[in-house]
């Protein structure tokens, strides 16, 4: 026998507000026909004034408790990865703990920026197969509209803001690639690569939040080669093949990074959940939130693999192939 972390419910969460691409061309010298060319974007979600990373996440750790038919006090765990906390401390996770009303266990956040939902699945994973916890809720939330800058053409028009929540339990596998659950990871980092996606801001330096600065081009180029080689590994690990996926849940940052790393793996675009047409990049919530769509709307069904991929700031990177 193996202990698997197997999916047990999703969920998630959208702000009200959609924002159109044309709103844009107000703000700087862009255009719809530009955004959606060269991102596939073509409207996002932005949070209301006074509308908090915690809240989006409380709504879909919600969703997700309700689509897995348990409470909050089932859970052992809480992790939410997020670049845009409600505060410096406490974290996010703790937030969220204590709107859902759950007194024990424990709750913490993990930064990675767009990959932060690769890192807090494997870590929650290494948790539950290590014995540590049976059950957690895995969220990535973020507001990244409040770390932009509305003067940037090359920015301000690629995020969105939103939520998705995965639980996760130990069940026994037979330790073979047809269990359900988590089949594989591998996590990496460069942090030679600084300079081309980061925020002008900090505790330890500025004192305020900043803005988010990015070198779009040369990172485009590293996220096409690093995520079909993260993706290759994490499949090897599991003794599978792109042949062997169902669906490819990536990070949603632009269309044509998708479509290049599931034409490097030879996995058919149909294969692929977008929502990146609907959501923007929404950074460590992309891959709950496309997952979670791609339940709802019937297309992930029990058994299938998904192969999940992720870059962003750090740079860092990962993948996980997950058996529904
Ligand atoms: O989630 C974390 C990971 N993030 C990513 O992986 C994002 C990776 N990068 C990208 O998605 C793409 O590089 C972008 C969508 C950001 C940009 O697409 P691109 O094809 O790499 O364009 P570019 O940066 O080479 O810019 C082409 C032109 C430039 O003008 P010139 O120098 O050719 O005159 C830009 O100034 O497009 C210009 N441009 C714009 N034009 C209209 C940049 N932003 C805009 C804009 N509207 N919003």
């Amino acid at each position: 026998m193996t202990r698997r972390a197997v999916p047990l419910g999703i969920g998630h969460y959208l702000p009200d507000r959609i924002v159109p691409n044309s709103h844009f061309e107000a703000l700087v010298d862009t255009s719809d026909e530009w955004i959606r060319s060269r991102s596939g974007i073509e409207r996002r979600h932005f949070a209301a004034d006074g509308q908090l990373t915690s809240d989006l996440a409380t709504r879909a750790a919600r969703a997700a408790l309700e689509n897995a038919g348990i409470s909050a006090s089932d859970l052992d765990g809480i992790i939410v990865a997020t670049s845009t906390p409600d505060l410096t401390f406490p974290s996010v996770g703790t937030m969220v703990q204590a709107e859902l009303g759950m007194t024990r266990g424990f709750a913490f956040d993990v930064q990675a920026v767009c990959a932060g939902f690769i890192y807090a699945l494997c870590t929650a994973n290494a948790m539950i197969v290590s014995g540590q916890a049976n059950r957690m809720l895995i969220i990535g939330a973020e507001t990244f509209s409040r770390i932009m800058d509305w003067t940037d053409r090359s920015t301000c028009v690629l995020f969105g803001d939103g939520a998705g929540a995965l639980i996760l339990e130990a069940q026994d596998g037979m330790g073979t690639a047809q269990d359900r659950g988590i089949l594989s990871t591998d996590l990496n980092s460069d942090g030679r690569y600084r300079e081309l996606l980061y925020v002008d801001g900090g505790v330890s330096s500025t004192g305020t939040a900043g803005k988010l600065r990015m070198q779009g081009n040369p990172l485009f180029r590293q996220a096409v080669e690093k995520l079909s080689e993260t993706a290759e590994t994490a499949l090897q690990r599991a003794d599978l093949t792109s042949g062997d996926v169902d669906w490819i849940v990536p990070h949603q940052a632009n269309i044509r990074i998708i479509q290049g790393t599931a034409k490097k793996l030879d996995v058919s675009m149909e294969r692929v959940i977008q929502t990146v047409q609907d959501h923007g990049n929404t950074s460590a919530a992309s891959i709950p939130l496309a997952m979670s769509v791609g339940v709802a709307d019937g297309r992930i069904k029990r058994g299938d693999l998904i192969l999940s991929e992720a870059i962003g700031g750090g740079l860092a990177w990962g993948a996980v192939a997950l058996r529904w």
